[in-house]
């Protein structure tokens, strides 16, 4: 498992970077295509990893019905204290205190299962997804956002940092210290679709989160009409060839089959 006490002394930062420009476009990119892939109604959702609860208060506060799992104490406090902030949207969340790796929620299935910004903490990918995928209900999707291993330097070199770049870029390994200060393991699209398959689902387009955006400095905060332009951007080049392969940030999504067959 990762070592999730670290998140307790970066919620802050986390916030920080989640209200700045990259952070933003990061969440809005997944969060319109999790619309585009619901239904038009309320449904049944997991967010798993769900840190200081940005997905989780966006998916109520669009009529959905979130259960918000992490394993880290000062995240789930961050995550309840936003919460208390939105009132009328206390209905339409229940926090829990879980490890995505072992996740039982007694044959409880959901619609949406979102595991945003977690695989990269943990030492491999299959467990966890195995994990989440087996709570997948018929018809629903999971969601995973993970680090693009493939996509290994790219960022470091757009920054000018050559040495780390080229280092990253030589090894393949995926492995960095990511903005929060924490070591980060990356993995491939292929390999998170290759392991939903084997759980029975079917993948949809993958999306690459923040190709163009993601040299900026953490303090990048462009005004109104200038993040809506990258915001349009980065959409546009998020499911093409080839922008999509040199993203940081890979959005996968696979859906069960509504008659439950394949797992
Ligand atoms: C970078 S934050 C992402 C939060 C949120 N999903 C998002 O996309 O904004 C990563 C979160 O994963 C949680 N986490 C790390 N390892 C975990 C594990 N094994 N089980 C559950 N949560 C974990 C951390 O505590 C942290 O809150």
């Amino acid at each position: 498992m990762a070592a999730v006490t670290d998140f307790a002394a970066v919620g802050a930062a986390y916030d920080a970077y989640s209200t700045g420009g990259r952070g933003r476009l990061r969440h809005d990119l997944v969060f319109r295509r999790l619309q585009a892939e619901l239904p038009d109604r309320p449904v049944r959702v997991l967010d798993a990893g769900c840190g200081t609860g940005e997905m989780t208060l966006r998916l109520a506060a669009a009529g959905h019905r979130v259960t918000a799992a992490d394993a880290s104490d000062g995240m789930l406090a961050a995550a309840t204290s936003r919460l208390s902030a939105r009132p009328e949207l206390a209905a339409h969340v229940r926090f829990l205190r879980a490890d995505v790796e072992v996740l039982e929620f007694g044959g409880e299935r959901f619609d949406l299962v979102c595991c945003h910004g977690v695989l990269m903490y943990l030492d491999e990918p299959a467990t966890a997804v195995a994990r989440l995928a087996g709570m997948v209900a018929p018809g629903g999707v999971l969601s995973i956002l993970a680090k693009n291993r493939a996509a290994s330097g790219f960022r470091e070199a757009l920054r000018g940092e050559y040495a780390l770049a080229r280092d990253l870029i030589e090894s393949g390994t995926g492995v960095s210290v990511g903005h929060l200060g924490v070591r980060t393991r990356g993995d491939t699209a292929e390999e998170l679709d290759r392991l939903a398959t084997e759980h029975g689902l079917t993948p949809l387009p993958w999306q690459g989160v923040r190709i163009l955006n993601d040299h900026r400095a953490q303090e990048w905060s462009p005004e109104p009409d200038e993040y809506a332009s990258a915001l349009e951007t980065e959409w546009a080049a998020s499911t093409r060839d080839p922008y999509r392969h040199l993203a940081p940030l890979v959005h996968t999504l696979a859906r069960r089959a509504p008659d439950g067959s394949g797992g």
